[in-house]
């Protein structure tokens, strides 16, 4: 490592290190447009689909412009995204890497995420304005790439696991679904949990809930298509205000309780909304209760959300902004504030989320 003029007093190689940190994080940062760019033109698909390309005949199957393919390309040769083979000078994207970029239904699939990240940065300006002068900036004002991207983030999940180890996490739930139960969604976004449900429980009734009227619209339609709406609707109702009438086996709150207005509202109108026997699942960040214990790439990626999403969302309606970093301690206060008596974190295994079971 080089060494530069430090004043007097600096650990010369604790500052070079930081430096080192920060660019990388910046590269990363500079790179995100870039993975919007590879995943909303198709180019991390074509390359899973066709094997090596030169550029040449990546421009040719898809019709971009060369120059921009060949820069493109070689930034993402540079950041070990692509692999490139000099003397044919192709570039190809691996079998794992296409799992990670290219495969809507891996597991480990983040496309999503980063269909995300650039609306972030088209609103900092109103995001700024909220770190002045407080209140927030409120779903509606995020584009359709937030909610698209979202629900690209959490279907792969809900497809490969939700009916198959998560639900059957929780004792007697899968099989009330499948005798014909009742389950609901609250914040369901664009509705990929109940999709996933409603494949694997045809006799089940299932209702979803979110006051964002273009997800509704879009997961009806979804359900219409799919030939499940006889038994999969979708209504524009805030999570505040379910029906109390204590008929559902199961509600889920997935990856929305903090983002809400109050959470403590919504815990309260589960209440309401459930059998006494049934259950409320929440998927929450995983995410420890003390910042100390989140000191992490995990712990960095969900504050950042936060900052420039989850909290602000709430904040712009008054609300308590708990953001991602919510945790198992508050998830358990809000339910036993609301009248919930058993509250449990579930055994799953999961790098982005933590499981509850909670029940009156
Ligand atoms: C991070 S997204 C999660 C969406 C969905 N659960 C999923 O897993 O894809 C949060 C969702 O909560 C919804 N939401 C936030 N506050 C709400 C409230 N009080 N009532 C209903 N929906 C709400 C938003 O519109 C958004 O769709």
């Amino acid at each position: 490592m080089a060494t530069v003029q430090v004043p007097v007093g600096l650990d010369h190689d604790k500052m070079m290190n930081f430096a080192h940190h920060v660019v990388g994080d910046l590269a990363a940062a500079i790179t995100g447009p870039l993975l919007y760019i590879g995943d909303r033109l198709g180019l991390f698909r074509v390359l899973a689909d066709s094997g090596p390309l030169t550029v040449q005949e990546l421009a040719d199957k898809t019709g971009l412009n060369e120059r921009y393919l060949r820069e493109w390309s070689s930034a993402m040769v540079a950041a070990a995204y692509l692999d490139y083979d000099p003397k044919p000078q192709t570039v190809a994207l691996s079998a794992e890497h296409a799992a990670v970029l290219a495969n809507e239904n891996s597991p480990v699939f983040v496309g999503g995420m980063s269909q995300m990240i650039p609306d972030h940065y088209r609103l900092l300006p109103q995001i700024m304005d909220a770190f002045r002068h407080g209140g927030g900036v409120a779903y509606e004002q995020y584009s359709p790439d937030v909610f698209e991207g979202t629900e690209r983030l959490f279907g792969p999940g809900y497809r490969n696991f939700l009916a198959q180890q998560w639900i059957p996490a929780m004792p007697g739930v899968a099989e009330r679904l499948a005798a014909g139960g009742l389950a609901g969604d609250a914040g369901c976004g664009r509705g990929q949990a109940l999709m996933a449900l409603a494949k694997a429980f045809p006799a089940a009734q299932l209702v979803g809930w979110d006051n964002h009227a273009p997800n509704i619209a879009y997961a009806n339609e979804q359900a219409r298509q799919a030939g499940v709406s006889d038994r999969l609707r979708f209504e524009v109702r805030g999570a505040n205000d379910l029906p109390q009438h204590h008929r559902f086996d199961l509600i889920m709150t997935c990856d929305c309780l903090h983002d809400m207005v109050s959470p403590e509202t919504c815990a309260r109108s589960i209440r309401g909304a459930l059998r006494e026997d049934g259950a409320w699942f929440c998927i929450e960040p995983n995410m420890a209760d003390r910042l100390e214990d989140n000191i992490s790439p995990i712990g960095k990626m969900f504050y950042a959300v936060s900052t420039l999403q989850c909290m602000t969302c709430s904040l712009a309606h008054g609300g308590s902004g708990y953001g991602t970093g919510m945790g198992a301690g508050n998830v358990e206060r809000v339910a036993h504030l609301a009248g919930f008596s058993r509250f449990r974190k579930l055994p799953i295994q999961h790098p982005l989320n933590q499981f509850f079971e909670i029940r009156p």
